[in-house]
């Protein structure tokens, strides 16, 4: 029978997680179950930093960007001894299920813990939208809106100046990020993990942007993509005479992830909290909740730890036809 359950945050923070995060603890209430908050990730879970939540707590938290529990990529949770340690903390404090709400990497470490015979039940939360299971991820609508405010802005300044912007967005291993960005923001180019990039591609794109009477062209670049912003600078400093826009670049970094989640991210998270809280109610653990087909919807971790999501090449060629 379900008591107690925790609740923790992990790896890169996400908008809309404190929106989750208080879906779980006031759903977990309503069950009549006692809800303990996780501080700092796996890390906290490590060091026993475990602390009751009640509805009150997290009153406020939905419209705030970040997460109130805060987060970590903790290396010891990597080891044997890290797991160990943190499955003795829940069982001391009588904790039946615990929530995971993170990304790949957080959820392969859900797993870890599930095959230890800890119940766990995880929530896809991840601007960088990688995770198998669910088709968009908590964080994902608001750091794709900030990267469309950058594009636009920068679209008015090139357009001054007759330039050519590279904004390089987040994603080491997944453009999906860049490819939405791409796409919603009239990119001349986009670079990607999943794609090789040919320099010189780009390098007509852009002459014929400028040949055609454009007075900006902005090239969306992922950071894990071949030519990421430095690559592309540097290519495009070498070939300047050809392109006819001078070029400057941007790094977006961080500031994708800090925004105040709008309102699809809030109610994904709800939906993924309720979700997660119903799965424990069931006592299907070893899964992740996402949505799939618009459905809240559990997946097997073994059937998503270790995958990574395929782009869709439809919208790389619309981006294109589009520009
Ligand atoms: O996983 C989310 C993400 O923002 C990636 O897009 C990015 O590559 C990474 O986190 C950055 O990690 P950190 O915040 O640890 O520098």
């Amino acid at each position: 029978m379900i008591e107690n359950i925790a609740v923790l945050t992990s790896g890169g923070d996400a908008p809309g997680m404190n929106a989750a995060i208080r879906a779980v603890v006031r759903c977990g209430i309503d069950k009549g179950w006692r809800v303990f908050g996780v501080q700092n990730g796996y890390d906290g879970l490590i060091k026993g930093q475990l602390d009751p939540l009640g509805t009150r707590d997290v009153g406020g938290i939905m419209q705030q960007g970040g997460t109130i529990l805060g987060s970590a990529r903790s290396e010891e949770f990597t080891t044997i001894d890290g797991r160990t340690q943190a499955i003795r903390n829940l069982n001391r404090r009588g904790i039946n299920a615990l929530v995971v709400i993170g990304g790949n990497g957080s959820q392969a470490g859900s797993f870890e813990l599930y095959q230890m015979g800890f119940p766990v039940v995880g929530i896809a939360s991840t601007i960088d939208n990688d995770l198998v299971g669910s088709d968009i991820t908590i964080g994902v609508d608001t750091a794709l809106n900030i990267a469309l405010e950058a594009i636009d802005r920068l679209k008015v300044t090139a357009s001054s100046h007759q330039r050519a912007f590279i904004l390089e967005v987040m994603g080491r291993n997944c453009g999906y990020l860049a490819l939405a960005a791409g796409l919603a923001g009239g990119a001349e180019a986009i670079t990607l993990p999943e794609k090789k990039t040919d320099p010189e591609e780009i390098a007509e794109a852009l002459r014929l942007a400028y040949e055609h009477g454009k007075n900006h062209a902005i090239i969306v670049a992922a950071e894990g993509a071949d030519y990421n912003a430095a690559k592309l600078t540097e290519f495009f400093v070498a070939h300047r005479e050809r392109l006819g826009f001078s070029v400057r670049s941007t790094i977006l970094g961080h500031v994708q992830r800090g925004g105040e989640p709008g309102a699809s991210d809030r109610i994904l998270a709800s939906k993924l909290g309720y979700g997660a809280v119903e799965a424990i109610a069931r006592e299907e653990f070893g899964v992740l909740t996402g949505l799939i087909r618009n459905n809240v919807t559990t997946t097997p971790f073994e059937k998503i730890v270790g995958k990574v999501k395929v782009l869709d090449k439809n919208l790389f060629e619309l981006a294109r036809l589009l520009d």
